[in-house]
């Protein structure tokens, strides 16, 4: 009993999965899904932006919980300046729903209104609670630690414009999307798998890549400390020079096939888009692990960065001035990991005392240059089993 006792004070209330209270699921049952379905064509209506969409389906599902739709005034204020709602909780980026002008004109506080996908299928409602501006310049300084238009994240943030709705929202119908079948699931899913399989403690782990082996690395040496590992890529809208999901889903599942243990692994997608926003960027990813129930998340080197942008560690430094009950969970920091040739194996500059001409690193610019002429991808860097798949992925692209 003390060494039970003991451990949930060193943990806090994130050591036990069973112990939190899954978020609330926003999605019409099926008669207020035919009742809005009937309704939609009286109703004003906005067509989200590719960022908004993901986040609907996000805030749908609870996977950002406390939040039950697009973020107000304060909510954004508090977001961009502080990292946190005005609750405290953590969150780093806003969650915004863009609006024209004219649609913010026309659109009154209290409405209900349709969302829309960009080919202006309904997928959900929102009544809308507040209509406000948002600082594009602002928070491109504050969230992205840039204004560069060369930053994917700040282009795409900067395209949009200033004009924002706030209000819950309601998702039209469960989430479904035939690329990702099973392995899409809502957080009530996954714990309920954590809960099933006897998993209290589970480690979440964020990726936009296929997993290499240093990849592997640090997802095992996590899992050697806890009950489960969460592979939770990120499958939302993406830079075009990143692998896509479909195909980068065909690796996991490979990889996880041949190399994980199936009782100790869950796979499933991350519906998110990524916004390559660094550090900020970390706190929503570990926001979101909580909310699906992960107990502990991993962060690497350059965690959700983009160019050189970004400190190697500032993700983990600006996740280190938070205490656990703040971030919700407790983050793992990793170093840079390589293979070394006289170590045998992999390493980082913690364990592996030797000079770094013993190192094999491979950026992911050079993984995908390798690839683009056919060079085979080294064993010591990606299991054969997955560069198979790339391999083809990339032979495809070459056809006309
Ligand atoms: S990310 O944009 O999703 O962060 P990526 O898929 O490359 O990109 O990384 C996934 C996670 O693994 C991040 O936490 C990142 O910091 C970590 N990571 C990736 N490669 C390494 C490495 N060689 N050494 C240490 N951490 C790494």
């Amino acid at each position: 009993m003390a060494e039970v006792e003991g451990r949930t004070r060193d943990l806090g209330y994130t050591d036990r999965v069973a112990e939190f209270r899954a978020p609330e699921e926003r999605i019409l049952g099926n008669e207020e899904r035919e009742d809005l379905l009937a309704r939609a064509g009286e109703l004003r209506s906005v067509a989200l932006d590719p960022i908004a969409l993901w986040d609907l389906g996000l805030l749908g599902t609870g996977a950002l919980a406390p939040l039950d739709g697009f973020m107000d005034a304060r909510q954004y204020e508090s977001t961009v300046g502080g990292m946190t709602l005005p609750d405290g909780t953590t969150i780093g980026l806003p969650v915004l729903l863009s609006v024209t002008a004219e649609e913010a004109r026309e659109i009154r506080e209290g409405e209900e209104i349709a969302l829309l996908d960009a080919a202006r299928g309904l997928r959900g409602r929102m009544v809308v609670r507040e209509k406000f501006r948002r600082d594009a310049v602002r928070e491109a300084r504050e969230a992205y630690g840039t204004t560069d238009e060369e930053h994917p994240g700040v282009r795409m943030l900067r395209s949009l414009p200033e004009h924002c709705l706030s209000g819950p929202v309601d998702l039209l119908a469960p989430p479904a999307d035939e690329r990702f079948g099973e392995h899409l699931r809502t957080p009530r899913q996954v714990r309920e798998l954590f809960r099933e399989r006897g998993w209290t403690t589970v480690v979440g782990f964020q990726t936009r890549n296929p997993i290499h082996r240093a990849h592997e690395y640090l997802t095992k040496c996590a899992l050697e400390t806890v009950d489960g590992l969460l592979l939770h890529p990120l499958v939302g809208e993406t830079r075009r020079e990143d692998i896509p999901a479909d195909v980068r889903l065909r690796c996991y599942e490979a990889l996880v096939r041949r190399y994980y243990p199936s009782d100790r692994v869950l796979l499933s997608v991350f519906p998110s888009a990524m916004r390559y926003a660094g550090p900020r960027e970390a706190l929503f990813h570990a926001r979101v692990r909580k909310n699906y129930g992960c107990t502990h998340f991993i962060v690497g080197r350059d965690h959700a960065g983009v160019g050189s942008y970004y400190g190697t560690y500032d993700a983990q430094k600006l996740l280190r001035g938070f205490t656990r009950e703040q971030l919700g969970l407790v983050p793992l920091f990793f170093d840079n990991t390589f293979f070394c040739k006289a170590c045998g194996g992999f390493a980082s500059a913690k364990t592996c005392p030797h000079d770094s001409k013993e190192h094999l690193s491979l950026s992911g610019t050079r993984v995908r240059e390798m690839l683009s002429r056919g060079e085979p991808l080294p064993g010591e860097f990606t299991r054969p089993e997955v560069a198979a798949v790339l391999t083809e992925h990339y032979r495809g692209l070459e056809r006309p």
